[in-house]
């Protein structure tokens, strides 16, 4: 299916036509535009969409005799369309050809990763046996964040006459490419404006309904030497039509070039005018793709992981998406990591904590992104603390869901679409969203070295986080120990005890860990701030004298659950039902969406020992075996070796695997302890978007933490990387099936460092500066530098 840099899908296969769309997604990080069929509108088996990093859309839909509101990121014009059939001299006009047209001889789509370039050819021959071969080239430009284009490329075999060509921009696009949503409202576009200015140029301009976002379309068409037939503007689009005279050893070729502005892009401006400014200086096709490919060049050398073979392809695609999303223009936006990528409509573009799978790679390369995604976080940081306050609570409450404004956006109501119901959707309850964010801001200082961060926008936000926590833990006489109730974990199966008339379970074991975590490292912050920084923190968070004693009181006696001598995923779980999963996975095959499958049935998951995905086990994802040990042992419990081989044992054989960062998890968790099964499930994380694991799910975006965390797990997971204070921490666990690979990082100031690691063998190379020596610190602290402009080997 698939060469080295090129990521390619032979034949037409109407089913697979979304999951191909979304693969083949083209961005820029500012915008991307899903790889659809130019031929085709919206419909079943086509989902044009191009989403603008951050543009979003609240509105107020009726469901299930509610009213409820959602945010979503809003689907821009199609400026792809192109449509197309044959004026032969010597017959009647032919039919509008897609790939659907029974005519159709040859399709494949292919992806150039390496340049970021998208080509679909297309051959239709019609019973006389006349030809037609097309081949769109599309990119969305690197480099200049504002533009793409798409040049089309017509051939005639065996006849001779002309093709009409429609060039189009549709404002009529709504956004409708999840099934499970069409219930809700879908119009986000409004006050639609189009016209053409002289050169071919079509415009469109339309506001989102709230908060009224600007948008600007301005699409030139170039098909020397023909002028357009025909120009039709209509109140929602425009259509510029051409004859374009064809014959065997003639052909034609059509490039629409996109600008695409918005009224909150920087400068201010007026988005129409920026655009078309931006058209003007727009140079010819082949202009733009030099420098779009230059763009990538640059990106692939910051970015590289080499890993040969076939694994090494799906992580070279799952990079290239990661690098659409999230890309140095990420910078200048203020925009979180969406969940589904730029890539699809599943969960509406929104912000969870998937950004602990996405941080540990960005910061290692591109460590000013991962900057700003913090800032996105500490900008709503005003919001999380209203949220706090409004729950009865202090500091700051991270929304579960967050888009712009961040407050909860989280569903009120989810569609079972086994059942057709509507129910109660208390997965915002997952209040371990906020150890995320500190966690990845103290991981992020701790690669980068960047303490202006740290003791600053960092600290807000970790100390906020911390204090959250200190007030949510309630002590408990009879236990001797705080409690966090009423909360979800990452499972989000369990949602609410079996029969209980109030949402939440008690003491889930991962969030009170990762609470007295951030507690933790809330003091040891306080304590290594600057004076005067730490004076300026406390009077601006209105810190006091106890608080810090309260947090180490806390952060000592959080209650952490033990039931048959293995962590218990929440107070209460040993003593659920056992599900009979033989049972469950014959009669369904697929039971990852356990949930669904027992509300249909009328029953529930929260009566059985079931987990949506790694809940206890991302214990093991955070924290090192010996790590975790210090972390439960300062908590006053015992979590030695076998403990921990049972409790990743227990929870593994309970869980259903129904979030694709399920097995990514996994995969670390066994590959760290060295477990015989830890290849199985690292391979189902490359292939969770690859091969569509999570069924029709990838069609509606990819999933971009597990994506970014098989990058991640590379190289970190695998080396036992860790950069910190002291250097570059390695401490290889390697798997027989990557034996060997390389990845370029930057690390506290040195940027394009080369890490090669072989069987048994580890080469570090520093690249010329003026920095001091890289640290690396191998297993049993042997310790080395590495000095600029050389090279070192180590044996392992
Ligand atoms: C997972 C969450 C994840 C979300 C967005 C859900 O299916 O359970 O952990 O944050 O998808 O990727």
């Amino acid at each position: 299916m698939t060469t080295g840099w090129t990521w390619r899908y032979d034949g037409y296969d109407p089913e697979r036509e979304r999951l191909v769309e979304a693969l083949c997604t083209l961005g820029n990080g500012r915008f991307a535009t899903r790889g659809s069929a130019p031929e085709c509108d919206a419909g079943v088996l086509h989902y044009p969409g191009t989403y603008l990093a951050g543009c979003y859309d609240r509105r107020t839909s009726a469901v299930a005799g509610r009213r409820v509101e959602n945010e979503d990121l809003v689907n821009l014009p199609n400026w792809t369309l192109l449509r197309y059939r044959c004026l032969p001299d010597d017959g009647p006009p032919g039919d509008w050809l897609t790939p659907d047209s029974e005519y159709l001889r040859h399709h494949d789509v292919q992806v150039d990763l390496q340049g970021g370039v998208l080509t679909r050819s297309v051959l239709f021959r019609d019973a006389r046996g006349r030809g037609l071969r097309v081949g769109h080239t599309r990119i969305v430009h690197m480099g200049d964040s504002h533009l793409a284009a798409q040049l089309t490329l017509f051939r005639a075999y065996g006849w001779s006459g002309a093709v009409e060509v429609e060039s189009a921009v549709d404002g009529t696009v709504t956004n409708s490419g999840v099934e499970r949503y069409r219930h809700l409202e879908q119009h986000h576009l409004t006050q639609h404006r189009a016209g053409f200015d002289p050169g071919g140029v079509a415009w469109l301009t339309c506001r989102t309904a709230d908060p009224g976002i600007g948008i600007a379309m301005a699409v030139r068409t170039v098909t020397r030497p023909v002028r357009p037939a025909r120009e039709a503007a209509t109140s929602t689009g425009t259509v510029q039509t051409y004859h374009l005279p064809i014959g065997p050893g003639r052909s034609v070729t059509v490039v629409k070039t996109l600008a695409l502005r918005a009224s909150t892009d920087r400068p201010a401006g007026d988005p129409l005018t920026a655009a078309r400014d931006d058209l003007d200086r727009a140079p010819a096709f082949p202009g733009l793709l030099a420098t779009h490919r230059a763009a990538w060049q640059r990106l692939w050398e910051q970015g590289e992981l080499d890993v040969p073979g076939e694994a090494g392809r799906v992580l070279r695609l799952h990079l290239f998406h990661l690098l659409q999303t999230l890309s140095p223009h990420t910078v200048e936006l203020d925009v979180g990591v969406p969940a589904r990528g730029l890539h699809g409509e599943a969960y509406r573009g929104h912000v969870f904590w998937d950004e602990l799978f996405v941080l540990p790679y960005l910061s290692l390369h591109f460590p000013e992104v991962a900057r700003s995604l913090l800032m996105y976080r500490h900008r709503r940081l005003p919001a999380a603390r209203d949220a706090a306050r409004r729950a009865g609570g202090t500091g700051a409450m991270y929304p579960w869901q967050s888009a712009s404004s961040g407050r909860e956006e989280t569903q009120e109501l989810h569609l079972n679409p086994r059942s057709g119901r509507w129910l109660p959707d208390l997965s915002r309850l997952q209040r371990h969203v906020g150890s995320a964010v500190a966690y990845n801001v103290w991981r992020y200082a701790q690669t980068t070295g960047d303490l202006g961060f740290l003791h600053s926008a960092g600290a807000e936000i970790l100390l906020e986080v911390a204090r959250h926590w200190a007030g949510s833990a309630a002590f408990d006489p009879e236990l001797g120990r705080y409690r966090i109730r009423g909360v979800v974990g990452p499972d989000e199966y369990h949602d609410a005890y079996p029969d209980a008339t109030t949402p939440g379970i008690d003491d889930n074991a991962y969030t009170n860990v990762t609470a007295a975590w951030v507690l933790a490292r809330g003091i040891d912050l306080l304590g290594e701030l600057p004076d005067s920084r730490r004076t300026e923190l406390a009077e601006r968070l209105s810190l006091d004298d106890g608080e810090p004693d309260r947090w180490e009181d806390v952060s000592r006696r959080l209650h952490v659950p033990f039931h048959q001598g293995v962590v218990s995923q929440f107070e209460g779980y040993g003593h659920l039902a056992e599900l009979d999963w033989d049972t469950y996975r014959a009669r369904y095959g697929d039971i990852r969406r356990l949930d669904r499958i027992l509300e249909a049935e009328g029953d529930t998951v929260n009566r059985y020992q079931a987990s949506k995905q790694a809940d206890t086990l991302m214990l093991g994802y955070l924290f090192r075996p010996d790590e975790l040990a210090a972390l439960f042992a300062r908590l006053g419990y015992r979590l030695d070796d076998d403990v921990w081989r049972s409790t990743v044992a227990y929870h593994l054989s309970r869980t259903s695997h129904g979030s694709t960062l399920s097995s990514l998890v996994h995969g670390w968790v066994l590959a760290r302890q060295k477990g015989a099964d830890a290849w199985r499930y690292c391979e189902e994380a490359l292939l969770a978007d690859v091969a569509d694991v999570q069924g029709g799910t990838t069609g509606e975006g990819i999933h971009l933490g597990a994506m970014a965390g098989t990058l991640d797990l590379v190289e970190r997971g695998f080396t036992g990387l860790e950069a910190g204070p002291d250097g570059l921490r390695v401490a290889p666990v390697p798997l027989a099936q990557i034996p060997r690979f390389a990845f370029t990082l930057c690390f506290h100031g040195h940027r394009g460092v080369r890490v090669r690691m072989l069987p048994g063998r580890l080469a570090v190379r520093v690249p010329p500066s003026t920095q001091d020596p890289l640290i690396i610190v191998l297993p049993g602290e042997r310790r080395f530098t590495v000095p600029p402009g050389q090279e070192r080997w180590f044996r392992l």
